[in-house]
């Protein structure tokens, strides 16, 4: 099978396409021929070493696919070749033709999910859920600034904070990415690159603040942002797509009352299989209600893999973009 090799941690230009064996299914595994795979920030993060995991090098990136089942593991019960299933892999691996994965590690989905949106409801959506629902307990009526509002997850948390009934206040660096996030549901804007946050925060919610702050950017927009909490509010950090991790004052917790939560996917997934089950088929019923969806911007073939990461990293995204197979 072709993929795409990470044989040393470094630039994401480096990343190349390679003749590799084709995985055989174990006893409880099924092989997949991989339809399409979705790209994530991380993705770009984890071939420079950059990422909070470093496996061992060589090996094929990619977290997150849809595929086709191909062959059963003897084991294997409750599948037909044919089935189309998603999965965000542990072992990475998704930027190939093909894959193997325990019957008990993917979800199996319609056929009448386009394979380049199928392979992008995990990750994005799966943390924007997570995040709001049993991080940040966002309630109807709370307003929710999203910063990165077009970006990944970011334009997935405004779909689904819309979805709970909060005011999605949208915050990005341009006006073509805002009106984006008011196409998904955003209820107001504001443009950072424009504006200080801390001050249209506090505009855009009469003076009370944020209820609840969902963050994938940090950097620069942190500090303002979290000036402009609300009491009992809760600021999501989500990631650091900005480059830098930034550093809190702490006093402004006690002197605001609010509360720092931190959110990792990846942890909850691990940890607490049946509360993700839950969560997943939630997040299924609110697609099959269009109360969210997955916006693909771009598609990319196999062999220009690094292009769509390059694509993400370099702030060009809006929604997602999504491999071929
Ligand atoms: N905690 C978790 O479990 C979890 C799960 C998935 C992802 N993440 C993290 O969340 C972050 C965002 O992921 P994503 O998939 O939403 O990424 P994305 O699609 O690239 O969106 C990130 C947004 O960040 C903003 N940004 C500001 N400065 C940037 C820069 N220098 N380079 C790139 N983007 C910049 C951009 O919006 P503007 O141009 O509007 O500022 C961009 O749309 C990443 O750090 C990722 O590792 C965390």
């Amino acid at each position: 099978m072709k993929a795409i090799v990470c044989n040393e941690y470094g630039a994401v230009e480096n990343l190349g396409i390679e003749e590799m064996p084709d995985p055989v299914a174990a006893e409880n595994e099924l092989g997949l021929k991989i339809l399409a795979a979705g790209v994530n920030f991380p993705d770009g993060l984890l071939v420079q070493g950059l990422y909070q995991s470093r496996p061992d090098t060589p090996f094929i990136p990619g977290m997150e696919f849809c595929g086709e089942v191909e062959s059963l593991g003897a084991a294997v019960s409750g599948f037909d070749i044919g089935d189309r299933v998603i999965c965000s892999s542990h072992k990475q691996s998704a930027f190939a033709e093909k894959i193997t994965m325990g019957s008990n590690q993917v979800i199996k989905i319609p056929n009448t999910i386009a394979p380049e949106s199928a392979c992008n409801l995990l990750v994005a959506h799966g943390t924007a859920h997570h995040a709001l629902k049993q991080r940040g307990q966002l309630q109807p009526g709370e307003s929710l600034v999203v910063t990165g509002a077009a970006g990944g997850t970011g334009l997935a948390a405004v779909q689904i904070g819309k979805a709970m009934g909060a005011k999605v206040i949208a915050a990005a660096s341009t006006a073509e990415k805002l009106a984006l996030a008011v196409e998904n549901g955003a209820d107001e804007t504001i443009n950072y690159s424009e504006e200080n946050i801390k001050d249209a925060i506090r505009d855009r919610t009469d003076g009370k603040g944020a209820d609840v702050i969902y963050d994938p950017v940090g950097g620069d927009i942190f500090e303002p942002a979290i000036r402009s909490m609300a009491r009992n509010g809760r600021f999501l950090v989500i990631g650091f797509a900005g480059g830098s991790i930034p550093k809190l004052p702490i006093n402004l917790a006690l002197v605001k009352e609010f509360s720092l939560v931190g959110v990792f996917w990846g942890s909850f997934v691990r940890n607490e299989p049946a509360e993700f089950a839950k969560n997943m088929q939630e997040l299924m019923q609110m697609y099959e209600q269009g109360k969210v969806s997955v916006v693909v911007e771009k598609t990319f073939p196999l062999a220009q893999t690094k292009d769509a990461i390059m694509h993400v990293m370099d702030r060009k995204v809006k929604g997602k973009v999504a491999v071929i197979i």
